[in-house]
């Protein structure tokens, strides 16, 4: 099979689809690699490295003339041919007119977001690889931009104590965030409304976070989390205010699959917080869950800063994209024959058949057809 590989076309995205090394190993299973000038550039991959490894390094008209085509970004309609499937992270449940655009192309478009959460999709998971990285990242950021050290510190200068971290959502994301905070000496405590998650944060030496509600478990039937009432989400907020007030630094991770980001943190807590302590709102991009963030922006409220940036995987895009690759190369795995090399989409197999989004012109997910009778 001919994999196409083009550049991102945004500037704040670094990443690359396919790094040389995965290259090398696509090419080595008997696949043609076409990478678009540049395509790996940002993310620390020259050029020179894919044709070290046997790729062919040319324009992008090429690469989008490639029987398949892996992306980050969600690719323009203009450049998508009938014949032509793509696989990428398009997330195609935010902007349902767009997948429509996409899908009147005539493409096959798969989406790794859509991907079923089971334990056999895990290596084509780019939702947790790269939630993976972003909690990651959300620390540092955090690290960086505080006026306390993160670590306990010893010194003929007197004695530090450790920072305070609050981490909110406890998912793939969040344990990441919690981890990397105990790394660096934090003091860590966190919060989710799965009470499954309470033991997986304690496993990682920090404190659950222990709200008065309802008894109720906020997961749904996959183990997800469902958004919880109205009153319920009052005491949440009211509950986790002591804890947000009192850290250096918290780190926003909650969010709901398909919805917009739980509120946690109300203006009023901000303004009750210490200057100089750190807010990191990673589900900033789905509305956030600190009610002053600005999705892209950092700001300043009264010495608190509150970081909302949506580019913190981009950040670390150099292993971002090799846990990505790594991603996409399971997946053309599931779609190709493993005797020809030629694609074999096979929408018995559920992972296949829940990640594809468009084919034959018309959008088959599930997710984002009418339902029936409506
Ligand atoms: P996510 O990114 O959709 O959400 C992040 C976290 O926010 C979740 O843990 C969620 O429970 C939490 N949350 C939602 N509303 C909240 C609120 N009001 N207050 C506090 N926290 C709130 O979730 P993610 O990280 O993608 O996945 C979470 C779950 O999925 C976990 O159980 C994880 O183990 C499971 N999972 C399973 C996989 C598999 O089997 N292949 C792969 C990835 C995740």
């Amino acid at each position: 099979m001919r994999i196409g590989v083009p550049a991102q076309q945004s500037n704040d995205e670094l990443r690359v689809a396919i790094t040389p090394d995965v290259a090398k190993r696509l090419i080595a299973a008997g696949h043609e690699l076409i990478v678009e000038f540049g395509a790996g550039t940002k993310a620390g991959y020259p050029d020179d490295q894919y044709r070290d490894v046997g790729a062919a390094v040319t324009t992008a008209e090429d690469v989008w003339n490639c029987d398949f085509v892996t992306t980050i970004e969600r690719p323009a309609p203009s450049n998508l041919d009938p014949s032509v499937v793509v696989v990428g992270m398009i997330a195609p449940f935010d902007d349902p007119d767009e997948m429509i655009s996409l899908a009147a192309t005539g493409a096959t478009i798969f989406a790794l977001e859509a991907v079923p959460r089971t334990s056999r999709a895990q290596t084509v998971d780019a939702l947790s690889s790269q939630a993976a990285v972003a909690g990651y990242q959300a620390v540092l950021e955090a690290a960086a931009a505080s006026d306390r050290f993160f670590p306990m510190l010893t010194t003929a200068a007197g004695t530090i104590r450790p920072s305070k971290v609050v981490v909110l959502g406890a998912g793939v994301a969040g344990l990441q965030a919690i981890a990397t905070a105990r790394r660096l000496g934090a003091v860590v405590s966190a919060f989710d409304v799965r009470s499954a998650a309470a033991e997986q944060v304690e496993s990682l030496g920090a404190s659950f976070i222990t709200v008065e509600t309802e008894p109720q478990d906020a997961s749904d039937s996959g183990g997800y989390a469902r958004e919880v009432e109205a009153d319920q989400q009052e005491r949440i907020i009211a509950g986790l205010a002591p804890y947000i007030v009192d850290a250096d630094a918290v780190i926003t991770t909650a969010a709901i699959p398909g919805r917009p980001a739980p509120l946690l943190i109300t203006e009023d807590t901000v303004r009750a917080m210490r200057p100089g302590a750190v807010i990191v709102d990673i589900s900033a991009s789905t509305g956030g869950n600190c009610e002053l963030t600005r999705p892209g922006e950092t700001i300043d409220v009264d010495g608190v800063l509150i970081i909302g940036e949506t580019d913190l995987v981009s950040r670390v895009a150099n292993h971002a994209s090799q846990m990505y690759a790594r991603n996409v190369m399971a997946f053309i795995e599931l779609i190709t024959d493993p005797d020809s090399n030629e694609l074999r989409l096979d929408y018995s197999d559920d992972i296949v058949d829940g990640a594809c989004i468009a084919r034959g012109g018309a959008i088959v997910h599930p997710r984002l057809l009418p339902e029936e009778g409506s």
